[in-house]
């Protein structure tokens, strides 16, 4: 195993290989009496996937067995590898290794429990999103109907079904991180979103009189990291912003 320990000094000045990168990883294990610490890790990219979740497999596999990060699908469709990377909240599997500087550094979504190293509790976050009834209701649906749309009302689901509910764009929200217990947070407030304009529900004024909570959809103040955040390029803010508006037509 080549790992760089907490104390070992990297000379970048003599470390003429463009290809080389450093990974630097917050770990944590609940079973060691410690408290969390960064490993980092030298990663060629001559020898290495494109992106960086390639080197984290890698360094898995080759470096370090006890690295713990959740991943499943390898392009943005399952959000299963989110984590705050350089500082923002994105996906492991749609960042390349291409970037400029030497040192990546790498931290579990912030203001998550964190299970260990870079997986978080995610329980909160489902039972909020099962809250929502994030299912069709409606009851002429049977074996033998298909429930169609037109164009238009099909159109109004863009922007909002991409959602793989992988929490970056919560665990970027501010008022997320001091109310996780009782407000929803943009994830799942776009999934609601989804379901409120989604001509073929039956039940809109039923999920608009769940959200129109003081906290539970209130708490949004606009600032709009959600927004900024979302590796698929989507705009919770603007669907918060839209369930208020139709709140006010209940
Ligand atoms: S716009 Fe609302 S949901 Fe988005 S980051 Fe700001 S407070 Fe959070
Ligand atoms: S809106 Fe974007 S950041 Fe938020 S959960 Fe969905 S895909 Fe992830
Ligand atoms: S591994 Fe599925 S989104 Fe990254």
């Amino acid at each position: 195993m080549f790992l760089y320990k907490k104390s070992q000094k990297i000379d970048l000045t003599t470390d003429k290989l463009n290809h080389q990168k450093y990974i630097r990883i917050y770990r944590w294990n609940p079973h060691f009496q410690q408290k969390p610490w960064f490993s980092i890790y030298p990663i060629s990219t001559k020898n290495c996937g494109p992106m960086l979740l390639d080197a984290l497999i890698q360094i898995k596999n080759i470096q370090d067995s006890t690295l713990t990060f959740r991943r499943s699908c390898r392009e943005g469709i399952c959000g299963s590898c989110s984590m705050n990377i350089n500082g923002v909240n994105s996906l492991a599997c749609l960042k390349t290794l291409n970037f400029e500087e030497k040192f990546v550094t790498i931290y579990p979504l912030p203001h998550m429990y964190v299970i260990k190293d870079l997986v978080v509790d995610l329980t909160n976050f489902y039972s909020q999103y099962k809250s929502i009834k994030p299912w069709l209701v409606n009851k002429s649906i049977n074996s033998s109907n298909e429930l169609l749309q037109s164009k238009k009302d099909r159109a109004e689901l863009n922007g909002l079904y991409e959602c793989i509910l992988c929490a970056c764009c919560s665990a970027s929200c501010p008022s997320y991180w001091w109310n996780q217990e009782t407000y929803l947070g943009p994830a799942i407030l776009l999934q609601a979103y989804k379901w409120i304009v989604d001509s073929r529900d039956q039940i809109t004024t039923e999920r608009l009189n769940f959200l129109n909570h003081k906290i539970r959809l209130f708490r949004c103040h606009t600032i709009l990291n959600c927004s900024k955040t979302c590796p698929k390029n989507l705009n919770p803010g603007k669907a918060i912003s839209s369930i208020k508006q139709s709140i006010l037509h209940i």
